[in-house]
């Protein structure tokens, strides 16, 4: 190893801590030295095939020619100004972007930092709209197991108990109701007997819930799992019978990687409150959204103190809004709905064969995320070096192996990061 490199090791193990790791950690971490379209470039000069969209976020790639020029020309105007009190063309044309291209009733929107602040945002929304409408013991949320909603404190509150730890926060984080998790995977019906357990928690606890928060069809880092579009529709029917709102954490899912713009599309719904992140800026940059229907944001600004109570130093910055106009332009110009198909033939063809290793529990495949499900949760030490050894930057997590590839990624370089995959498990299962 050169001499630099070395060093920069050192230091990284010395003083960084990486995220869900020890410090001085004997696990390994590799350094970048660039990366373009589908290609991680390392510091040693090997280049591996993306697959992960660097966690979901960079859908059109790295170094993308339009989206640099654009930063480029922002940022020769201003990379940032502060949202209190003074505005600009790129906030004001990203909000009315996503108004037009949430479902309908959404109509307002509050830029935040990250995802996890845009639950945080949306939570307090929830409990102000119930406070301005005189039911102020609306303060408590309810979800379902296997969640994930992000690291802050609200939003671990509504993330899997289990994976969320919540036991060693227990006497910070709030109390909220679970359910568990629907066993009604995504394709097929949801009986009464799926729904039963939601809406017998719900209808128990309705006069003290604000809001039901969920990811839409798709359960991320909490599982994984893909569930049926019924069994939301089911549940954006019971909140609107019983007065709670709905809150869909479109994070993950929105802009297109389940196939649809919002997974909400799949159960031709629309919540009251969206979150939105990660790909919003093509992966360029952290800026999330919360949007919510004109009767909320009416009913909060109408109610006491007047004015909703949130505002983060960097909202809306105007960097990261022009990222995101850049982005969102980027993939409407694009085929995306069949880039994501053909990604999704692909992953089903090349992940198949995992379904015959003993190692494997499931496969399944949704739009342009690809899923392998293990018996064991995986050895990071021996499967990440064997995964850049074979080319590809794949992060498996727990029980998951899984491929979130950018979305102008061509069918070779799918087939190297799905041949990788099969290749290293099917090596794990035979030593
Ligand atoms: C569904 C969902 N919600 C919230 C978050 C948190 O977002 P961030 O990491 O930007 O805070 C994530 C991140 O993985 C997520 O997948």
């Amino acid at each position: 190893m050169k001499d630099d490199l070395k060093k920069l090791l050192d230091s990284d193990n010395k003083y960084v801590w990486h995220p869900y790791s020890a410090m001085d950690s004997d696990l390994p971490v590799y350094p970048v030295e660039s990366a373009h379209g589908v290609r991680i470039k390392l510091n040693d000069g090997r280049e591996l095939v993306d697959g992960m969209s660097s966690w979901w976020c960079t859908i059109h790639g790295y170094n993308h020619p339009v989206m640099n020029a654009a930063l480029t020309k922002q940022l020769d105007r201003m990379a940032h100004v502060m949202f209190g009190g003074l505005t600009h063309e790129p906030a004001v044309e990203l909000a009315e972007k996503l108004v037009e291209l949430t479902p309908e009733p959404m109509q307002s929107v509050f830029f935040s930092d990250s995802g996890s602040v845009s639950v945080e945002v949306a939570m307090k929304m929830a409990i102000q709209y119930w406070n301005a409408n005189n039911q102020p013991e609306k303060q408590k949320f309810l979800t379902i197991r296997y969640g994930y909603h992000g690291d802050t404190f609200g939003a671990m509150s509504v993330t899997d108990p289990v994976n969320g730890m919540h036991s060693l926060f227990s006497d910070t984080l709030a109390q909220q109701l679970f359910v568990d998790a629907p066993t009604c995977r995504f394709g097929e019906a949801c009986s009464d007997d799926n729904i039963a357990p939601f809406r017998q928690q719900l209808e128990t606890n309705q006069d003290q819930i604000a809001a039901v928060i969920l990811e839409p069809i798709v359960q991320g880092a909490g599982g994984m799992r893909f569930y049926s579009a019924e069994y939301l529709r089911r549940v954006s029917e019971i909140c609107s019978e019983h007065d709670v709102l709905l809150i869909l954490d479109e994070i993950a899912t929105g802009f297109g990687r389940t196939g649809k713009l919002f997974a909400c599309e799949h159960a031709d719904i629309s919540p009251d409150i969206m979150c939105i992140g990660k790909s919003l800026t093509g992966g360029y940059m952290t800026l999330a959204a919360t949007v919510t229907t004109e009767e909320i944001s009416r009913t909060i600004s109408n109610g006491n103190p007047g004015v909703f109570m949130h505002g983060p130093t960097f909202m809306a910055n105007p960097l990261a809004c022009t990222a995101a106009n850049t982005s969102i332009r980027l993939l409407l110009e694009s085929p995306w709905r069949q880039n994501i198909a053909s990604i999704e033939q692909g992953l089903l063809k090349g992940l198949q064969p995992c379904a015959q290793l003993n190692n494997v529990k499931d496969v399944r495949v949704l739009g342009a995320i690809g899923v392998v499900e293990l018996h064991q949760p995986v050895d990071m030490k021996t499967i990440q070096p064997m995964l850049v050894d074979a080319g590809v930057w794949v992060r498996p997590f727990g029980r998951l192996v899984y491929l979130m590839p950018p979305y102008i990624i061509n069918y070779s370089d799918l087939g190297t990061l799905t041949a990788a995959v099969y290749e290293v498990l099917s090596f794990l299962d035979n030593n």
